[in-house]
C-alpha cells in the first residue's frame, strides 16, 4: 500500500510517502534560488508522493532565527516560489508550504530587524527562563493574521496547501506546553486554552483559502530543547490537545517524532501517529528515523539505509496514512525509486557533506 496511490482531500498522491520539512539554509534575502527549485523538482522526478517544503517563515517582524530561510513576503520570494511550484508540478508532483514562527528561537541582533526580540506566549523560552517578549493579544492577532495572509499567498502561487509548523518548541508548540505558557487570558491554563491560539490561526486560514486547499499540522511532543517534554502523558490528553485545531478544519496531522517504531503512552506498543489518527479519525503522517539506522539526535550525524517493513506494515494495518521521510530523502533524490524497487544497496547514505550541499 506504501507504493499505491492516496487521495487526500481532493489531491491525488502517487504513493503515500512525502518528503518531510526541511529548513536547508540556501535562500539568500528568504528568496529561493533556481537551485532550491531543482532541488525540490529533482525529488518529484524521484516520485515522491508529496513534498513538504522546508519551514517558510511566516511575514511577521519576529517569526526568523536563522540566516538565509525562506520568506513569503517579497515579490522575489513569491515568484522564487512559483518556479518551485511549477518545477515540482511539471513531474506530476504535489507540494504543501510549511509555515513556521520560530519563537524564542529568534534572539536580538537577528535579521532583519535586529532590534526586535523573540516572541513567545509567557516571555519563556524553556520553563524558568524568561528572555523573550511576552506576546500582548495585539501580538497575537498580529500573527494570526500573517499566517492567513501568507495561506492566501501560497494558495494564489499553486501550492497544494499549507502545514502549520506547530512542532518541537517553536512558537506554536510553546504555546502548546505548559512548560512554556503560564498566560492567564484565554491563550493559557487550561490544555484547551493552551490549543487556542493554533485553532485561531487554522480558522483564519481556513476562511482566506478554498475548501479544496489543504490545511494540515504539525506537532511533536518533544522540543528542540528538550527531547523528553511531553505534551499529552496519555491519550485523553492527546485528545484536548489535538482536537480544537482539528474541529477548526484541519485536514491532515503530522506527528513528529524522532523514532516512529517507539511507544507513546504507557501499556501500548503503539507511537504518536497511531494515537492521533485513532483520536482525530482524520489523516495522519508519521515521521522519524524511517529507513535510517540512526536516530534523528543530531542532524550531523552520518546514517545509513535501512529496511522499511516496519513502516510498509504500519500503513498496510491502516495505523496512519502517510510516511514522511527527511535525511534520507537529502541524501538521495531517488530514494521512493529504489526502495520500491528493492534496491536498498543502491541508496546514498545520509552524511554531514549532503546536509551541506543542495542536490
Ligand atoms: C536538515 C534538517 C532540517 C529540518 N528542518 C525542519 C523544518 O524546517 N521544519 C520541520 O518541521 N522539521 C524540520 N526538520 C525535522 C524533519 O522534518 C524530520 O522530522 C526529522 O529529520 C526526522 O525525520 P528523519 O529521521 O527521516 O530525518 C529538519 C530536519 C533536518 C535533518
Amino acid at each position: 500500500m506504501l507504493f499505491e496511490p492516496y487521495k487526500l482531500k481532493k489531491l491525488n498522491l502517487r504513493n503515500r510517502i512525502v518528503m518531510a520539512p526541511m529548513t536547508r539554509n540556501q535562500s539568500p534575502e528568504g528568496v529561493p534560488t533556481d537551485q532550491v527549485a531543482k532541488y525540490y523538482q529533482r525529488r518529484a522526478q524521484g516520485e515522491v508522493g508529496l513534498i513538504i517544503t522546508e519551514g517558510i517563515e511566516v511575514s511577521h517582524k519576529a517569526s526568523s532565527a536563522y540566516p538565509n530561510v525562506p520568506r513569503l513576503d517579497s515579490v522575489k520570494a513569491r515568484d522564487g516560489w512559483k518556479k518551485v511550484v511549477q518545477g515540482i508540478k511539471e513531474d506530476n508532483g504535489s507540494v504543501i508550504a510549511q509555515l513556521w514562527h520560530c519563537g524564542g528561537f529568534r534572539k536580538l541582533g537577528m535579521g532583519p530587524d535586529p532590534e526586535v526580540p523573540g516572541h513567545t506566549a509567557s516571555g519563556l523560552v524553556k520553563p524558568g527562563k524568561k528572555v523573550a517578549h511576552e506576546m500582548t493579544l495585539r501580538d497575537i492577532e498580529e500573527t494570526i493574521e500573517a499566517y492567513a495572509s501568507d495561506a492566501e499567498f501560497c494558495e494564489n502561487i499553486g501550492f497544494d496547501g499549507v502545514e502549520i509548523h506547530g512542532a518541537h518548541g517553536y512558537l506554536i508548540d510553546n504555546f502548546f506546553w505548559e512548560g512554556t505558557n503560564v498566560r492567564e487570558d484565554e491563550y493559557g491554563g487550561t490544555i484547551e486554552k493552551r490549543s487556542q491560539f493554533v485553532t485561531d490561526i487554522v480558522k483564519a486560514v481556513r476562511s482566506r483559502v478554498s475548501d479544496d486547499f489543504i490545511v494540515g499540522l504539525r506537532f511533536s511532543q518533544w522540543k528542540q530543547h528538550d527531547f523528553n517534554a511531553k505534551l499529552a502523558d496519555t491519550a485523553a490528553e492527546l485528545e484536548e490537545v489535538i482536537m480544537p485545531p482539528v474541529n477548526a478544519g484541519l485536514d491532515y496531522l503530522h506527528s513528529s517524532m524522532r523514532r516512529f517504531w517507539e511507544s507513546e503512552f504507557p501499556n501500548s506498543d503503539e507511537n504518536l501517529a497511531f494515537w492521533t489518527k485513532k483520536i482525530s479519525n482524520i489523516p495522519t503522517i508519521a515521521v522519524g528515523s524511517v529507513g535510517l539506522d540512526t536516530d534523528f539526535i543530531d542532524m550531523t550525524a552520518s546514517a545509513n539505509p535501512t529496511s522499511i517493513d516496519r513502516a510498509i506494515e504500519d500503513i498496510s494495518q491502516n495505523k496512519y496514512e502517510l510516511i514522511a521521510v527527511g535525511r534520507a530523502l537529502i541524501a538521495d533524490p531517488n530514494w521512493v525509486v529504489k526502495m520500491k524497487e528493492g534496491r536498498l544497496k543502491d541508496l546514498v547514505p545520509y552524511t554531514k557533506e549532503a546536509l551541506m550541499t543542495l542536490y
